[in-house]
């Protein structure tokens, strides 16, 4: 079987290695412990509609790119909210509301963490506030108006946003249940971690008796990437190279990896990747990831629509996926890697790699989506 797929003149924008890097496990667990992780998995599977999602193998992309195995995490199939982030808001919602009175959630969101909350608050019968920038798209606002939630739109980008989210909430006494972490506000953001490790929980049960020797992890705020760091720690014996993927114009992991502290970058330009385009990584995450990724890559918006493409044509495996915006860095950046022989040789890309990918989001935004396919 011949694949005719042309990649061979893409390329990543930066890389960096980290220069801090020292994985350990027992570091990494201390931040969020066993016992987090564990609940979070049992709760979660105990919910109505789990199913493990599929790891798909990318073999037509493997007979191009020549390694052992490019696994895919398919998270265009989290129960009926179509990424990851299905795991982590509600499930804090769930946990955070017990015994503490409040019957109002509140939240600010580029859209999936939003989705999640909402979806989270209708379950357990509370009222939803979801607060968003002008860049996230109405389809995404309506997707939350039809999980209960009441959208309010603020003026300016995602930090605004939260402002406003934590004024009002302060106001009216409103239960934030937030993916981002500051000084005095980690515990809803740990949980939300802890609902995302379970993605890395069946991944160590799918891919069986292999090891996967890379791992690229998409990341805004980094806490989709510390959560995979925080499941590596618990349930794989062997620790992959970590590489971290971040749209080009929203490199903040980086830029603090760099500089070995948390470096607030303004961006310049929203990247398509909305999930994506954060100035600042969160403080937990942080702590995880300052001493535990390896490597940070950066890629341009230019391959999105083409990724997006070749997952829904075949070109990549057998089978059909649904990629959304964020489920291309992952791919892209390796193709990008790979390209660059010398890089390649240095990071240990070889035929004997076994790569493991997320495709973190499906058509979360369904007209964006049918724009990516049809550019
Ligand atoms: C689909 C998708 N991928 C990746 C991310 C990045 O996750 P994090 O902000 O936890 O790093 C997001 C965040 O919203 C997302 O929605």
């Amino acid at each position: 079987m011949s694949t005719n797929l042309e990649v061979s003149n893409w390329k990543y924008s930066s890389f960096l290695i980290n220069q801090n890097n020292n994985f350990n496990r027992n570091e990494i667990l201390k931040v969020l412990s066993p016992e987090n992780i564990d609940d979070a998995y049992n709760v979660i599977s105990s919910w109505k509609g789990y199913s493990p999602t599929p790891l798909i193998i990318l073999n037509k992309l493997n007979e191009k790119l020549k390694f052992n195995k490019i696994f895919y995490k398919d998270e265009s199939k989290r129960f009926h909210l179509k990424s990851f982030k299905a795991l982590g808001g509600a499930y804090a919602v769930e946990k955070i509301i017990k015994g503490n009175g409040k019957k109002v959630i509140s939240t600010a969101t580029a859209g999936n963490h939003g989705r999640s909350v909402a979806w989270g608050s209708q379950k357990n019968g509370l009222k939803c506030k979801i607060f968003i920038s002008e860049f996230v798209s109405e389809t995404r606002a309506e997707v939350m108006r039809n999980f209960g939630a009441d959208v309010i739109r603020v003026k300016g980008n995602y930090e605004d946003s939260l402002n406003e989210c934590i004024n009002q909430s302060n106001e009216n006494n409103w239960q934030i249940v937030q993916d981002v972490a500051w000084e005095n506000y980690k515990l809803v953001p740990k949980l939300t971690m802890a609902g995302y490790s379970v993605m890395m929980k069946e991944i160590s049960e799918q891919i069986k008796n292999e090891k996967i020797s890379h791992i690229i992890l998409q990341a805004g705020v980094g806490g989709m990437a510390a959560a995979m760091v925080v499941g590596i720690a618990r349930y794989l014996d062997h620790v992959p190279k970590i590489i971290v993927v971040e749209p080009d114009n929203a490199a903040c992991v980086l830029e603090s990896i760099r500089s070995g502290k948390i470096e607030k970058i303004s961006i310049e330009k929203e990247s398509i990747m909305g999930g994506m385009s954060c100035g600042e990584v969160s403080l937990v995450p942080w702590e995880i990831l300052k001493n535990s990724v390896d490597y940070c890559v950066t890629v341009s918006d230019d391959y999105i629509s083409k990724t997006v493409k070749f997952l829904a044509n075949r070109q990549f495996s057998d089978e059909k996926i649904i990629g959304g915006e964020c489920s291309t860095p992952g791919i892209s950046s390796l193709i990008g890697l790979n390209n660059n022989t010398e890089l390649k040789k240095k990071i240990s890309l070889s035929e004997d790699s076994n790569i493991l990918l997320f495709g973190c989001e499906g058509d979360a935004d369904e007209e964006l989506y049918q724009k990516l396919l049809t550019e």
